[in-house]
């Protein structure tokens, strides 16, 4: 007999009548003076969990009646339309196996209430099996999957890039350092420097803080490719929007310039969320009842509105001219803050904006820049709730301006000499931009922060399990 997910029995795959074979978790279990207890079982394959109704005459009835939230139990039965209000369809059991039974129920930390959400990160190896969580990996999943079709679809090819690297793409320092030195007796150069070339790669190495730097020597052969790989960075900040270790989408396109990629990060965008409206609505209809009323509306908004574009130098302006009092003071020159990301993209806008051509001095050495000597050709994209979710440029192409940069910023060209090999041989104009997944998955579930959407968060102070 077939072990049918819940999620096919309560669309109806089976017929009224058929027997079923299903296994999973109970979420509830309730008696009935008439004789017989509702079990709620869910498996994760879809929202809701599906009645199982057990009848007192089965063999092992009083095992039924001991059944607690967090018991494993296999149920054979045949599916029946449901008297009830609610669902179609449930299964009257005809046997039910307590497959895994939770020891002492009291001690259980998922039982069938409401958990804080702060309560639920105390236990990242049980709140998958939590309404919330299981409804943020189900739409986790559909927007992972819907970024690989849309790359497909669009001709690009998914490149993997290393974890472990020796170049910090963002120069910011923010860096991991990985290394099978003896910590307790560090070998030393005659300078007194730890002497690395006795590492395991012979020169100090890291975790990647973006994959970049490696997909753009793909992109300058394969034309259009794109690295979905897990990223790192050891910035100390406590914050609802930072991971310590979180994904990050990388496409990379040749004989492309920023306006290139700007459009193609809205219609990724529409597409993904797209994707969830039709394929999840049973998690957003529970986000938007639990989390946020507005989830469904804003990304059904995002779906058929043109993302409005705006030059840094004009955000600047408004802010000035918004009569708020910002925590950081606005002027020409500063990058934007959260306070002022937001304001922006909530207030002002009410939608996700495109903010392009900031000042090149607050930006990476990599990006191109513009005839007027001040600004490169970068974009951030960022999205009411969350602030910046994407962050992208036209890469500088030019060897002799980009070794001009490298210079003032006092990098060594040394470090980046095969980085520079791509100006010499063949160089185009190409862009490209980095998503930061869960901060999208944050702003689609309407989930408050990033620690939530992602299942093992690593944070200061946090990689437990
Ligand atoms: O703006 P960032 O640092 O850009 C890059 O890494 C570029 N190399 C990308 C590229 O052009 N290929 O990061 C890109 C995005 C941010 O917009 C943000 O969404 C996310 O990555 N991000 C983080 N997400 C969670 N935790 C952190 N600590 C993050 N840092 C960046």
């Amino acid at each position: 007999m077939t072990h049918a997910p819940v999620v096919d029995v309560l669309k109806g795959k089976y017929a009224v009548g058929e027997q079923v074979t299903v296994k999973g978790w109970v979420r509830t279990r309730r008696d009935s003076k008439a004789g017989l207890s509702f079990v709620a079982l869910h498996d994760g394959s879809c929202f809701d969990p599906v009645q199982v109704i057990a009848l007192n005459s089965l063999s092992n009835y009083q095992d039924v009646q001991r059944l607690t939230a967090g018991c494993a139990i296999a149920v054979v039965g045949s599916v029946k339309e449901s008297q009830g209000q609610g669902q179609a369809l449930e299964i009257e059991a005809s046997t039910i196996d307590v497959v895994g039974w939770v020891e002492n129920p009291d001690t259980y930390p998922m039982a069938a209430k409401r958990h804080s959400i702060e309560f639920l990160r105390e236990y990242a190896h049980l709140r998958p099996r939590t309404n919330v969580i299981g409804a943020v990996t189900r739409v986790r999943n559909c927007l992972s999957q819907a970024i690989h079709r849309f790359f497909h679809e669009r001709g690009y090819y998914w490149i993997s890039t290393p974890i472990l690297t020796a170049s910090d793409t963002e120069g910011a320092g923010e860096m991991f350092r990985v290394s099978t030195l003896d910590m307790m007796n560090i070998p030393r150069t005659d300078k007194g420097d730890v002497d690395y070339s006795q590492d395991f790669f012979g020169k100090e190495t890291y975790l990647t803080v973006s994959g970049q730097l490696n997909v753009e020597t793909y992109c300058n052969a394969m034309s259009k490719v794109y690295t979905f790989g897990p990223t790192f960075r050891a910035e100390n900040s406590n914050t609802s929007r930072h991971l310590a270790e979180f994904w990050m989408i990388e496409p990379e396109v040749a004989f492309a310039d920023l306006a290139d990629v700007a459009q193609l990060a809205e219609d990724m965008l529409k597409y993904v969320c797209k994707a969830v409206l039709e394929e999840r609505a049973d998690d957003m209809a529970f986000f938007a009842q639990r989390i946020n009323k507005d989830v469904i509306n804003r990304l059904e908004k995002l779906v058929k509105s043109d993302f409005v574009r705006m030059d840094y130098t004009d955000a600047i302006e408004i802010l000035k001219a918004s009569g708020k009092q910002f925590e950081f003071p606005v002027d020409w020159g500063v990058d934007l803050s959260s306070e002022h990301e937001r304001y922006l993209a909530e207030e002002h806008v009410g939608a996700p904006i495109i903010m392009q051509n900031y000042p090149k001095d607050i930006k990476a050495f990599y990006m191109r820049l513009n005839d007027d000597g001040k600004t490169v050709a970068a974009m951030d994209i960022l999205a009411p709730g969350i602030g910046e979710i994407i962050g992208g440029s036209q890469r500088e192409e030019r060897l002799d301006v980009f070794d001009e940069r490298l210079e003032k910023m006092g990098l060594d060209k040394e470090d980046y000499s095969w980085y520079r090999d791509l100006r010499r041989y063949g160089t185009v104009p190409h862009a490209g931009f980095g998503l930061g997944f869960e901060r999208l998955v944050a702003y689609v579930t309407g989930m408050q922060n990033v620690r939530d959407v992602i299942p093992f968060p690593r944070t200061p102070g946090n990689a437990s399990f």
